[in-house]
């Protein structure tokens, strides 16, 4: 019986599939910072990885003119990616596509960009990095928004960020430490800008991609959830977590794939 109740407990997954909204440290400011970093022009082939609900493959297509495939491990996810796809109307330049980001369905060299925003804290960090490297053309960019600890914290601290939370396996790095799984992933030249996290950026954000309605419906009925309540909700961890906000930020990797002369 505990074991069956264990086995009940959501995931993150489950978390981001049922309530209809996804993240990333800095929001949709972070996203146009990370998107013109990539130089991303019109017509081009993009890959966004891990897209959760899909605010960020909308915006490639309909402002940028970029072709966009967009893919989430989880496909409860992906229903609300095709609901907003659909509202925006941009069905004929967005394809969606349940995908592991460690194990990417196409042929190396499909696209001129790929973007993934807070989703390689979540995998095998050297493998969906090398994978990321080798459906890329030649010259071709990879930018990445990961959470980033701008200077060590205590242990303690650390915890909260590494392991295994809501039954997913997590885990930050400084910059160095994601500029290292870049480069050891092949790519020739990785830049990146931190940034600090604001509280009030990340709740601006979420109404802009949610909607009122919609982010307050998920907190709702998240703070119904007993297992959510109890983890999320829990007086002690909320307490270490604003003990870690200074500890972390968000890192924009901008990592470019050797031209073609060098290959
Ligand atoms: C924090 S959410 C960010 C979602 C989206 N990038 C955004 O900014 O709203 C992390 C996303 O990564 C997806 N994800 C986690 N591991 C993945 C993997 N191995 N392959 C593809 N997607 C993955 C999750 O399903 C989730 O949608």
């Amino acid at each position: 019986m505990r074991d069956r109740a264990e086995h009940k407990k959501p995931t993150a997954y489950d978390l981001w599939g049922g309530l209809g909204i996804t993240e990333h440290p800095g929001g949709v400011n972070a996203t146009r910072r990370l998107i013109a970093l990539c130089g991303v022009r019109p017509g081009q082939n993009v890959l966004v990885i891990g897209c959760g609900t899909g605010h960020t493959a909308c915006l490639l297509a309909k402002e940028y003119g970029a072709r966009v495939v967009a893919l989430d491990v989880s496909p409860q996810v992906l229903r609300w990616a095709g609901r907003r796809v659909a509202a925006e109307g941009v069905s004929d330049r967005v394809i969606l596509m349940v995908a592991d980001a460690q194990n990417l369905p196409f042929a190396p060299g499909s696209f001129d960009a790929a973007v993934a925003e807070s989703v390689l804290m979540f995998c095998d960090q050297a493998q969906a990095a090398t994978e990321a490297r080798r459906v890329l053309k030649p010259g071709g960019v990879f930018g990445d928004n990961e959470l980033t600890y701008l200077k060590p914290p205590p242990d303690r601290l650390r915890s909260l960020l590494s392991g295994e939370i809501f039954g997913v396996r997590v885990r930050a790095l400084n910059e160095v430490e994601w500029k290292a799984v870049f480069a050891g992933a092949g790519f020739a030249r990785v830049t990146s800008v931190l940034h600090r996290l604001s509280v009030w950026e990340q709740l601006w954000s979420h109404l802009q991609i949610d909607g009122v309605r919609q982010y307050l419906t998920a907190t709702i009925q998240s703070l119904r959830d007993p297992t959510v309540r109890s983890l999320a909700f829990n007086l002690d961890v909320l307490r270490q977590a604003i003990r870690l906000v200074p500890y972390v930020g968000y890192g924009l990797y901008v990592c470019r794939n050797a031209p073609p002369d060098d290959n």
